[in-house]
Formats: structure tokens, sequence, C-alpha cells
């Protein structure tokens, strides 16, 4: 029984999470339509699962890509070499590729998944914090350009979402914490309960506590999947999950992608966007303080990069996709558990926070 259903009518999916998932290999053939699989992969995490996946897909046809590992291999050259694995394998439109790793494994899977032979089923298996919790459910997929990251994609969505709990326990502290900024996210943009809980639960969460962590990557699935099955292609309410972003992403630009996480641009973003709406009067101080307290407690940065003024965010945010008519726009938080699409947001404010 999957844990959970993406309801997107004919294209809706289950997901699993649990511990051991890796092993039931009947999961894995039931989202398996050809003979021919396959495994898309990168050279951290081929060498802790491939195997272990690979045997439990005996009855099918398989081959695998190994990418180099980083942000940076989300290209388009590696999309290409996706493309030529296939074509020269000779696989054909009932294959199945599997995107086994993070979210740069997913994302560049799920494109080459939407493009290949116009269209060809994929199976997410997410290794990290952040793609179990936010990037492997949603059908977002892309690769980056020089000039602009995730500007290449495509919205397609996965057969399934299989997560098992315990590849965790493999992935560096710096990773788990970067992914708990997403986590983080989805308690102050609309769910004060789930903020509480994390706040209760921060030693037990940061010990690895298999029962929790299950526990903690459902509801966060649970709600990306209400708010992606109410908007697919972010024409509205999904933009909400874009908390932190539109400032993280001019982090990340900014100082190069890798040297910053993603998570942790994210988590500084988080943070801006509070004092943004402190500025505006639409938060209390005392909210941000615990914004701030729990993003700390998973060891996560509360600052901008002291190079970083507000010219060089404003450079980067009028790349961003979300805005509209040449508006800057944002997500701000109103409450913990309730936020905001904001465009009138003036250039003093901006400045008063930067
Ligand atoms: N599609 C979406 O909706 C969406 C949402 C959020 C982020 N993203 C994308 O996701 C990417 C970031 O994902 P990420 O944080 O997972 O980064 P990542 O894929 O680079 O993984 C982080 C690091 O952990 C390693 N790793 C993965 N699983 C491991 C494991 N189990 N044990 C040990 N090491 C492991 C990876 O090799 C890598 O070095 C970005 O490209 C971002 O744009 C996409
Ligand atoms: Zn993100």
């Amino acid at each position: 029984m999957p844990t959970l259903n993406l309801d997107l009518g004919a294209r809706s999916y289950p997901i699993y999470i649990d511990s051991g998932l890796f092993e039931n290999e009947k999961l894995f053939s039931d989202h398996i339509r050809g003979k021919r699989v396959c495994i898309v992969t990168n050279t951290i995490v081929a060498p802790l699962y491939l195997e272990k996946i690979k045997s439990k897909l005996t009855n099918f046809d398989v081959d695998e890509i190994i990418l180099p590992d980083g942000e940076a291999e989300k290209s388009l050259a590696n999309f290409e070499r996706i493309m030529s694995h296939l074509l020269k394998n000779e696989h054909g439109r009932d294959t199945t590729l599997i995107a086994l790793g993070g979210g740069v494994i997913g994302d560049i899977t799920g494109f080459a998944a939407a493009s290949y032979q116009r269209g060809v089923d994929f199976i997410q298996v997410p290794t990290t914090v952040l793609s179990q919790v936010d990037s492997s459910v949603g059908g977002k997929t892309a690769v980056n350009h020089p000039l602009g990251k995730n500007m290449i994609g495509a919205f397609y969505q996965p057969k399934a979402v299989i997560i098992d709990i315990d590849s965790l326990v493999t992935l560096p502290v710096r990773e788990f914490n970067a992914g708990m900024a997403e986590v983080i996210k989805y308690g102050i943009l609309g769910d004060y309960d789930f903020f509480v809980w994390l706040e209760n639960n921060i030693s037990s969460i940061k010990a690895g506590d298999k029962t929790l962590l299950a526990e903690m990557i459902e509801r966060c699935c649970q709600c990306k999947a209400d708010i992606v099955a109410n908007d697919e292609t972010e024409a509205g309410v999904r933009a909400l999950l874009n908390l932190g972003h539109t400032f993280g992403h001019a982090i990340e630009a900014e100082q190069g992608y890798g040297n910053w996480l993603h998570g942790e641009a994210v988590a500084t973003g988080m943070v801006l966007a509070g004092k943004l709406a402190v500025a505006m009067n639409l938060l209390e101080v005392s909210e941000l303080c615990r914004i701030e307290s729990l993003i700390e407690a998973f060891d996560l940065p509360l600052q901008a990069p002291e190079t970083m003024g507000c010219d060089d965010f404003t450079r980067h945010m009028r790349r961003d996709k979300k805005n509209i008519g040449g508006k800057l726009r944002f997500i701000v938080p109103t409450a913990i558990g309730k936020s905001e699409i904001r465009d009138d947001i003036t250039q003093e404010t901006l400045q008063q926070i930067l």
C-alpha cells in the first residue's frame, strides 16, 4: 500500500515512504511496464545503492548511466549523454528510467524521461532529505543553462516515488541539514502544528530516529501533494512553495552553485522573507525569532553573505521565473503556518532589510 497518492487524474501516482523499501522486489516491478530499465545515478550514490536496486530487477533488462556528482552536472551536456546512451542501447518507448539519487539526478532524469521519444516512464528513487521531501514529488524537471538555473525543463510526472528512509544513513550531515530547510519551509508556509512538531523533535530528528523521519517526510510529501494537486503548473498556490527561494536563488547564483547548498540558501532566504514581512508589519518579531531559532537548530545560516548588497540581490531576482509584468514577486510569511504572494514590495523596504 502506498503511503500517499498524488491525485492528478490520469497522471496520479503513489508515493511510498518507509524503511527497507529497497529490499522490496515487487514494489519496483509493479511500476515498470516494459522489459527495459535504465537507472540514472551518480558516482557517489552508485557504490552505495545501485547493486541493491539492480538485484531487485532480475526480471528486467537493466543498464545504467553513472554521471559525475554535483549541481554543475545538471547540464544539457549530460542530458545529451543520457539521450545518446538510450539510443545506442536501443531503448524503446516502453523503457522505464529510474532516477536514483538526490535532486540533481531526479531533475535531469525526469527531463530526459519527458523528452526521450516524446516521453517514457520514470520512477523517482530519491536519496537525500531534500529530494525526498521536495524535488521528487510534483513533476518539475529541468537542467541548468549557463545563464540560469532550471531554465530548460518540463512539467512531467513520475509513475511512482519510492522513498527508503534507510538511504539517509549515508547522507553527509551538511546535506541532511540543508534538506531540513525545505522541511521547515512547509511548517512556515502552511502548517503551524508541523512547525511546533519540528520544534519539539529537533534532537531526535538530528539523531536520525527512523520513525520520526518517516513521519516527517510523509507530512512534507502530503503538503506538497496537496498543493500540486490543486495547481500542477504553478498558476497560483504552488508558488507558495518558493518561500525563501527568491532570495535563496540570488545567493546561490552570486556565490556560485555548490558553495552554498540549495537548502542553506533557502534557509537564509526564509529569514530574509521573514524580515521583509516584519518590515511591512505583516509578521510579529517574536514569530521571526522562532523561525530563526528552528533554522539555527539545524546549523543552517541565518545571514546573507557579507559581500552581497541589495543591488546584487535585485540583479538576480529580476530573472526569477515567478516575476510577472516586470514586478518582483515574493512569498512572505504572515504568521508561522501562513504565507502570501506579494508584488508590492518597494525598493526602499528591500534596501532596509538587505
Ligand atoms: N524539481 C523540483 O521540484 C525541485 C525542488 C527543489 C530542488 N530541486 C533541485 O534539486 C537539486 C538539489 O537536490 P539535492 O539537495 O538532493 O542535491 P544533490 O542531488 O546534489 O545531492 C546532494 C549530495 O548528496 C549526495 N547523495 C545523494 N544521496 C546520497 C546518499 N543517500 N548518501 C550519500 N550521499 C548522497 C549527492 O551525490 C550529492 O553529492 C537542485 O538542482 C535543485 O534545483 C528541484
Ligand atoms: Zn528548494
